[in-house]
């Protein structure tokens, strides 16, 4: 079945309609043609790759060229979701200018048709140059995990009224930024409601309740291929890392045994 192709108007379209948003991360060609055939709507290239594809111990390692790898290997598989790169740490953090540059080559080199960065106020004048430039931008305030030295670890934001208070005016300074959609991380459900009600841009959510227009999870968490933060909010649809295990044992078993590779397989 061909898919209409995802772009940021269905999104506000969506959001409009009542329509929920699936969004999905993903790092690889092969994760990208199934989360087509499925009908996801928005795939991310986070920055969470460093932490579940390449093993850092947080996204801070992560490189442009490495969005830029991946990012690509996504578009190849990727024909209807709107396909979202993650703007690694230190890719926007020095000026306006330097941000566009690079999110121009997410765009030009691994045609991302739009990239994320996280931040609130004090990224408006950064979302505001990529728009400017043409480039969508998909903000992403709460739990920021570029933030994690910072914040002592991955906490839940804006349980105190004063953190909450600042979230809800985050969130409007991005959509006046021109940010087509913003993530919410790590929210209190309450909170991500409030956000949602005062925003016209739709608020895809991890962590952070029932009330957004979306949500989203890592493709690693959801599918049991990586537990290593134990978040409350992830929900495992599989255990893939238990079955590539077993399928891993009993191929070494056969091959042991000898029971690999059989007539079946041999010329
Ligand atoms: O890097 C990432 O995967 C993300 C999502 C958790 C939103 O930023």
């Amino acid at each position: 079945m061909e898919k209409k192709k995802i772009t940021t108007a269905t999104l506000k379209k969506m959001k409009k309609e009542g329509r929920k948003i699936v969004a999905l991360t993903a790092y690889d060609y092969t994760t990208a043609r199934i989360a087509n055939e499925v009908g996801v709507h928005v795939l991310l290239v986070g920055d969470s790759l460093g932490m579940v594809v390449l093993g850092y111990e947080n996204t801070l390692p992560v490189t442009l060229e490495e969005m830029i790898h991946h990012t690509k290997a996504v578009a190849r598989g990727n024909d209807s979701a709107l396909l979202v790169s993650d703007m690694p740490f230190m890719s926007f953090q020095i000026n306006d200018q330097e941000t566009v540059r690079n999110a121009g080559r997410l765009v030009k080199e691994a045609y991302a048709e739009a990239v994320k960065l996280e931040g609130g106020k004090d990224v408006c004048s950064r979302v505001k140059a990529i728009v400017e430039a043409g480039i969508p931008v998909l903000a992403h305030i709460g739990l920021t995990p570029q933030d994690v030295l910072v914040l002592g670890g991955y906490k839940v934001q804006g349980r105190k009224a004063s953190e909450a208070k600042k979230l809800v005016e985050d969130a409007i300074a991005m959509e006046k930024a021109g940010a087509f959609a913003i993530v919410l991380e790590c929210i209190p459900a309450e909170l991500a409601q409030t956000i949602n009600e005062k925003l016209s841009i739709p608020t895809i959510g991890i962590g952070a309740g029932p009330h957004c227009d979306g949500q989203i999870l890592v493709s690693h968490d959801m599918l049991g291929l990586y537990n290593k933060l134990g978040q409350k909010f992830v929900k495992r649809y599989a255990e893939i890392g238990n079955t590539i295990k077993e399928a891993i044992e009993r191929y070494k078993e056969d091959v042991e045994k000898e029971n690999f590779p059989s007539d079946e397989h041999s010329y």
